[in-house]
């Protein structure tokens, strides 16, 4: 999603909000108070997939990395929560192959796409998040990627999962970075800084999501010390680059249509006549300089993991 930093998408267009991924808003986060025409996840379910695609080398060097914090042997049971489609939790299997992997979602549809597409190798748990914390059991490493955001009450939520650690174990939280490029700074339409701009009319949007979430809290997302309060001793942040260089592959170009086809639906209204004709050449698939079609296209971002760690 327009997470550009990968990561945050704040509506069912995929409102990147420069977090790495996608953040995704809406409609599932199954507290019922989301206007149902807010957010459909399950639709996202193959935009979600490409986005994960575009991280899979970086998730699999961060969760080598965790692998070495937690020492050999010492995962038995991970949990991805907020999983989504489960790419993120395959790859976290091939990492910790001997481990019980549970992908976690509000949503039973992207939780299938998960369970099929592992063959069986991932276990699945829907939960409504944070009423029901309960169903996740306990973990020795627990990850959650552009999901925390969802909920109202961030801290509540560390403060949740990490009583969900086995003495030793790792809360790993991928919830920021740094917002995707995919063009080069003069791409031949419109003014210079056309990225920047979409970038902060969807941090706009990113906080209005945040605003209308159920007993939503504002804070100040220092992560580290977010996890230090949860109870947990710092583990270290690290941040792995995801660099897919130009010529993009077919899917990835689609990815980028798709997310750019969401932008051009929400951001609209705040963009000026200028950015919003510039948007409109990127989306249309004829033109010779949509996104589709041109030879510079590519995708930049990186994606920064907090670690803590239950004493
Ligand atoms: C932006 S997607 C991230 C998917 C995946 N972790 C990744 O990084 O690619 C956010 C996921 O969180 C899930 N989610 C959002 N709100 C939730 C809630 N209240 N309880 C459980 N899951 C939730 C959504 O269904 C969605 O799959």
């Amino acid at each position: 999603m327009d997470s550009q930093q990968q990561g945050h998408q704040h509506g069912p267009a995929g409102h990147a909000h420069g977090h790495g991924g996608g953040h995704g808003h809406g409609g599932g986060h199954g507290h019922g108070q989301v206007p149902a025409a807010d957010f459909d996840w399950d639709a996202m379910a193959a935009h979600l997939e490409l986005e994960a695609d575009l991280r899979a080398d970086a998730v699999t060097e961060a969760g080598r990395w965790l692998s070495g914090l937690a020492g050999d042997g010492a995962v038995r049971r991970v949990l991805d929560v907020g999983a989504g489609p489960g790419v993120i939790a395959g790859l976290l299997a091939e990492v910790f192959p001997a481990a019980e992997v549970v992908a976690v979602d509000q949503s039973a549809a992207l939780l299938e796409r998960a369970r099929a597409r592992s063959g069986g190798r991932l276990g699945t748990q829907q939960a409504d998040l944070p009423e029901e914390f309960d169903k996740l059991g306990e973990a020795d490493l627990i990850w959650s990627g552009n999901a925390i955001h969802h909920l109202g009450d961030q801290q509540a939520a560390l403060g949740a999962l990490a009583g969900r650690l086995r003495p030793g174990g790792l809360l790993a939280v991928a919830e920021s970075g740094l917002p995707a490029r995919y063009l080069p700074r003069d791409f031949g339409l419109g003014r210079p800084g056309f990225q920047a701009r979409m970038d902060a009319a969807n941090e706009d949007g990113f906080a209005a999501m945040r605003a209308e979430l159920p007993d939503t809290t504002e804070e100040i997302e220092d992560w580290p010390a977010m996890l230090r309060r949860a109870g947990l001793r710092p583990g270290g942040t690290r941040t792995f680059l995801v660099d897919h260089p130009a010529p993009l592959t077919g899917p990835f170009r689609e990815y980028l249509h798709t997310r750019l086809v969401r932008r051009h639906d929400q951001l609209t209204e705040v963009l000026g006549a200028e950015d919003r004709a510039t948007l409109e050449v990127l989306i249309d698939r004829e033109a010779p300089r949509g996104i589709l079609r041109r030879s510079d296209a590519f995708y930049l971002s990186a994606m920064t993991v907090h670690v803590g760690r239950r004493d």
